[in-house]
C-alpha cells in the first residue's frame, strides 16, 4: 500500500527540481497532471522573484493552473520551438519509453514533446517499471470508435471506451475526440508497438511515447528527495 503523503512529497520533490532547471527567457512546455502542478507552483514562486518565461500548456487543465500560478501563456503556433517541456508520465521504462494519457492529454503533450529541445519527465517512484504493461490510452475519432474497438480486440487488446466522471457517457478530450483505454499486457517492443498503434486509421494519438527518449531526462521523487536519471545511468528498480 503506497502512502499518499509520501507519494505527494515525491511528486513535489520532482516537480520543484524540474522547475529549477528553467532559465530566464525560456519557452516552457507545461504538461498535465498532479506532478507538473508542483513544477508550476515552484515556477510561480520564481516568477514572483523575477523569472520571465512563456508557458505552452498541453491541456485546459494545464492552462487553468498556469493562469492561477501567474505563468504567462502562449500557443505552440506562436512558439513552434520549445526550450524545455516539463511533463508527467503514467509509466517509465529504463529506456525512457513512456505511457501517457491517464488525463486524456496525450495529443497535445506529444506535440509539445516533439517541439521541445529537451523533455523533463517528473514522476514519483511508483511510475518506474522494468517493462511497460499499463493500459495504453488511445485518443480516437468519435466517428470510428466501434471499428477501432473491434480492431484492438483482434490484435489481442482489451479495449474499454473511457467514461466520464460527473458526466454521463464517454470522455470527450480537449480536442473533441474519444479515448479508448486498451490493455495489452507487457509490451516487449514499445517503439514498434507505438508505430503500429499510431498508424491505425482513426487513431489520433496513442499514449506510447517512444521517440523522445534521447532528449528526455527523468526526475523521480520520493519523500526523501529526488534523483535525476539519464538513460545510460542507473535505473532505481
Ligand atoms: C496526462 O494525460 C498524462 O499524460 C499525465 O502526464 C500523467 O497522467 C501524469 O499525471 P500525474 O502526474 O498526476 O501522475
Amino acid at each position: 500500500m503506497v502512502d499518499a503523503s509520501a507519494l505527494a512529497a515525491g511528486k513535489r520533490e520532482a516537480g520543484y527540481r524540474a522547475a529549477d532547471m528553467v532559465a530566464d527567457g525560456m519557452v516552457v512546455g507545461l504538461g498535465t497532471g498532479s506532478t507538473v502542478f508542483y513544477a508550476m507552483e515552484r515556477l510561480a514562486a520564481r516568477i514572483r522573484e523575477g523569472l520571465r518565461i512563456t508557458g505552452i500548456p498541453t491541456s485546459y487543465q494545464a492552462a487553468i493552473r498556469a493562469r492561477a500560478c501567474g505563468i504567462p501563456l502562449a500557443t505552440l503556433n506562436d512558439y513552434p520551438v520549445i526550450d524545455l517541456a516539463i511533463d508527467g508520465a503514467d509509466q517509465v521504462d529504463p529506456g525512457f519509453a513512456l505511457i501517457k494519457g491517464r488525463g486524456a492529454a496525450q495529443t497535445q503533450e506529444k506535440c509539445v514533446a516533439f517541439a521541445a529541445r529537451s523533455l523533463v519527465i517528473v514522476a514519483d517512484l511508483s511510475k518506474l517499471t522494468r517493462q511497460l504493461d499499463a493500459v495504453v490510452p488511445i485518443e480516437v475519432l468519435a466517428s470510428a470508435y466501434v471499428p477501432l474497438i473491434r480492431h484492438l480486440e483482434a490484435i489481442g487488446g482489451v479495449p474499454v471506451l473511457r467514461e466520464g466522471i460527473k458526466k454521463d457517457g464517454p470522455v470527450i478530450t480537449d480536442n473533441g475526440n474519444m479515448v479508448i483505454d486498451c490493455g495489452f499486457g507487457p509490451i516487449s517492443d514499445p517503439a514498434a508497438f507505438d508505430i503500429r498503434l499510431s498508424s491505425i486509421p482513426g487513431v489520433v494519438t496513442c499514449g506510447l511515447f517512444t521517440t523522445f527518449s534521447e532528449k528526455t531526462t527523468v526526475i523521480v521523487g520520493d519523500s526523501g528527495g529526488c534523483q535525476v536519471l539519464s538513460r545510460d545511468g542507473q535505473f532505481p528498480l
